[in-house]
């Protein structure tokens, strides 16, 4: 008969392993960059807290002011950090590590957060991980995923400041293939808001406004950028003198119009940003594809992405609503993902405002 033989030392060192493989990994995240201030609590790749508090200081300003933001996110960090302790039911102990927004992003924003965040860790002797941005948006595809994006995986990033198309082929082999050559899809949206005198963040209140709307109502310009490049600033003009005429002819024409501009210039943006997806994902002939930032809340382009989708034949993924927008989750999750792979940073590295990925792997 076969028998498998230990002896008292090897039952320890098993004892040992399966501990040290069943104890969870339970990281502290802050993000920082723009104007959010959000921390979140992750263990084994599932959220147990994601606090954000939003400031709304900047409404009535069109846009972020840098200086009230820092100052905001010093009035904010301590109280969200005690409001994500008591929503996951955790003491600071419990913490095997503390992730933090390195970059890119508003240096007086990014400091507040990447300060605090090496003081905590200092002063609880935790190891620190800093965290790339927009990593951390692409990487949101993987919080509480139960299907998670297979490689190679092609991630569409819209936010107010960015807009890339990354070729993924594992967690942290990130490529560029695309991007914006001047404004982000999210600026877009905010300088039409502002054009139409709409408070910041304007997103979110033209993809209300659009829902009423006619999006074939007015035709307004395509770029022509080669390759996989973006172009918005083009856009934006064509929006401003299209309004300036119109108000010049009819006072009233924003208040009788507002739904049907919103629409138009909604479906000019998200047209903008599938085409060229569309045509990087056969391109590249990838089979799983994904949406990030805070433009992936917008209903119209979730939904157009979701139809090329089907109609290339791949496996759309859009990370849930408050995992797309600014929030400290996903850099959590990069934090944790990092944590598995041993690669840490230290207290000589100081917040960037411009990062490329190659810079924090
Ligand atoms: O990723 P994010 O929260 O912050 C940055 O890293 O920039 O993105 C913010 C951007 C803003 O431009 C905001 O207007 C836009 O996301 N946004 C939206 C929607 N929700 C947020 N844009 C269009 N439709 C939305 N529903
Ligand atoms: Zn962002």
């Amino acid at each position: 008969m076969n028998s498998l033989r230990l002896n008292s030392n090897s039952i320890i060192v098993c004892t040992f392993a399966v501990v040290m493989s069943i104890k969870p990994i339970t990281i502290l995240a802050f993000e920082s960059s723009c104007d959010d201030t959000a921390v979140a609590i992750m263990r084994n790749g599932k959220i147990l807290a994601n606090i954000v508090a939003t400031q709304k200081i900047h409404e009535k300003y069109g846009g972020v002011v840098p200086e009230l933001a820092s100052r905001a996110h010093q009035q904010n960090i301590v109280p969200v950090l005690h409001e994500a302790l008591n929503f996951a039911g955790i003491t600071l102990e419990n913490i095997d590590a503390i992730a933090y927004t390195r970059g890119p992003g508003l240096l007086g924003s990014l400091l507040v957060g990447a300060s605090f965040a090496k003081g905590l860790a200092l002063a609880l002797n935790k190891p620190l991980i800093d965290v790339h941005h927009m990593q951390g948006h692409i990487l949101s595809h993987f919080i509480d995923e139960t299907e998670a994006p297979e490689f190679p995986f092609l991630c569409l990033t819209v936010s107010g400041g960015h807009t890339q198309i990354v070729l993924l082929n594992d967690y942290f082999d990130m490529t560029i293939i695309g991007e914006t050559l001047d404004d982000a899809a999210g600026e877009a949206f905010d300088k039409t808001a502002k054009i139409l005198g709409l408070p910041y963040p304007g997103g979110p209140l033209i993809d209300k406004y659009a829902k009423l709307g006619d999006s074939l109502k007015y035709n307004f310009p395509r770029p022509k950028i080669e390759q996989y490049n973006f172009s918005f600033s083009g856009l934006k003009t064509a929006v401003l003198n299209f309004i300036n005429n119109e108000m010049q002819r009819d006072n009233q024409f924003i208040n009788n119009n507002l739904n049907d501009v919103c629409a138009s210039v909604q479906h000019r943006i998200v047209m903008i940003l599938v085409d060229k997806f569309e045509k990087a994902a056969l391109a590249y002939k990838v089979k799983h594809i994904g949406l990030a930032g805070g433009v992936a809340a917008n209903s119209a382009l979730r939904s157009a992405f979701q139809s090329i989708a089907n109609k290339i034949n791949c496996k759309a993924h859009i990370p849930a609503f408050e995992y797309c927008t600014d929030n400290a989750a996903m850099i959590a999750m990069v934090g944790y993902l990092k944590f598995k792979k041993g690669v840490f940073g230290n207290q000589t590295q100081t917040a960037v405002a411009r990062l490329d990925f190659d810079m924090l792997k």
